[in-house]
């Protein structure tokens, strides 16, 4: 894939890497925790084709060098830095995981620079004890036994259980590419998640399209619980992949591209 590493040129996050391929109507896809921009090559290799792709590292992944602290609300700061370098003044935001937190707190405070946005087995709310406690669990865990451990112990758990059984060398490949993601990155991404406010306001105050796209096997981002949130914004879409746990857009490529394309349609429309 043809495709551009760009740094910005100042400010808080100069330094910081994004890939822009494409040409057309800017979509941005924002890579969740533990991942880099390399989780969008599937969609981006198809969306290419009509639209313009941005994908950033964010700060202290793949070529992006750190920030620490760093906060949700700082990763929407360099979402939008992007944007003002670019001088692209609206897009399409796509977020994964922890990219979709980022999504919603850019919703919240550049709701003008978007056409629409999207959550990847993502959801607007905080977390809650149970979920705090298990990072504090994953941090002790990293600290004690390194990254690596952490990454096998987790990285199964996010696909489904037909993926993990017929897909063991994909598995095997994702947390290989996922084991040089430092632990100096991925503690302050975890005290980023757990800091994070509930934002179900900036769904219900959504004037633009949102896109839900869920995993009945997830089990980072509920099925259940994201349901609750899909019709509070005024314009939703929502896919449920019966085959997918949490990383639809490796689980089931095809599909996954299939519906941002129409999204991107549809709000390039609307
Ligand atoms: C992610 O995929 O970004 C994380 O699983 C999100 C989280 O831990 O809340």
């Amino acid at each position: 894939m043809r495709e551009k590493l760009t740094r910005l040129k100042s400010g808080t996050y100069e330094g910081a890497a994004y890939f822009d391929t494409g040409n057309g109507l800017p979509v941005m896809l924002v890579h969740g925790f533990p991942a880099d921009h390399t989780l969008w090559d599937y969609p981006t290799r198809q969306l290419q084709k009509n639209y313009r792709l941005l994908r950033p590292d964010l700060p202290g992944t793949g070529y992006s060098p750190l920030k620490d602290p760093i906060s949700i609300e700082d990763m929407a700061d360099f979402l939008k830095d992007i944007l003002v370098q670019e001088k692209i003044g609206k897009c399409i935001l796509i977020g994964h995981s922890m990219g979709g937190y980022a999504t919603l707190a850019f919703a919240e405070k550049y709701a003008e620079r978007l056409l629409g946005w999207g959550l990847f087995h993502s959801s607007a709310n905080a977390d809650d004890e149970e979920k705090k406690e298990g990072r504090k669990r994953s941090i002790r865990l990293m600290k004690e036994y390194g990254q690596e451990k952490f990454l096998r112990q987790m990285i199964p758990n996010l696909v489904s259980a037909n993926f993990r059984k017929n897909n063991q060398a994909d598995v095997q490949a994702i947390i290989r590419k996922r084991a040089d993601a430092g632990i100096e990155a991925l503690i302050p991404y975890y005290h980023a998640m757990w800091e994070r406010p509930d934002r179900t306001h900036v769904l219900k105050n959504a004037c633009k399209p949102v896109l839900f796209i869920i995993g009945k096997e997830d089990t980072a981002a509920p099925m259940n619980k994201v349901l609750q949130q899909v019709s509070l914004p005024a314009i939703s879409q929502v896919h449920i992949f019966e085959k997918a746990g949490h990383l639809g857009m490796l689980e089931i490529p095809g599909p996954s591209t299939k519906v941002l394309e129409q999204f991107i349609a549809f709000c390039e429309t609307s």
